[in-house]
């Protein structure tokens, strides 16, 4: 299995409700795919992390690519993980709080045990862009 942690720009008018959106499609395809994982969005960009087997992480990037929601992925973490650390998560929103000095913080408290130490900077140091 592989784990791919990416950013990408939001569309202009993405908004909230967009986000509920891709989080339904999201849980309702990820289980056949078997893919898990969850999406941070801040109001410009998008954050992601999918684990599930490279094919099917790569068939993913593949229609995410396609998707007018967003452009510009750029992947900042690919690695091979024995288990999953999302196992419960078909897809989940974790939500970033204000004040931005605070997010960091309570993202790290949310973030799964088992992420590896990098990837769990990457995505912390995400979080405290304003
Ligand atoms: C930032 C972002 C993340 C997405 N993540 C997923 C995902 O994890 N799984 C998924 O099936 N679709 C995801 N989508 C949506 C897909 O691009 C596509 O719209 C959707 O899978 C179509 O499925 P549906 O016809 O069942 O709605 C994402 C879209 C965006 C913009």
């Amino acid at each position: 299995m592989r784990q791919f942690v990416y950013i990408s720009t939001a569309a202009h008018d993405v908004s909230n409700d967009d986000v509920a959106k891709i989080l339904e499609s999201s849980q309702r395809n990820n289980p056949d795919r078997g893919i898990t994982g969850f999406l941070i969005f801040n109001g410009r960009n998008f954050l992601q992390l999918v684990e599930g087997s490279e094919e099917a992480l790569l068939s993913l990037m593949n229609q995410l690519a396609r998707d007018s929601r967003h452009s510009g992925i750029v992947r900042l973490e690919d690695i091979p993980i024995g288990t999953r650390t999302c196992e419960d998560w078909a897809m989940t929103r974790l939500r970033l709080i204000d004040p931005v000095n605070e997010r960091r913080a309570d993202l790290d408290a949310v973030l799964p045990v088992s992420l590896a130490p990098s990837v769990r900077r990457t995505i912390l140091n995400f979080a405290a862009l304003n």
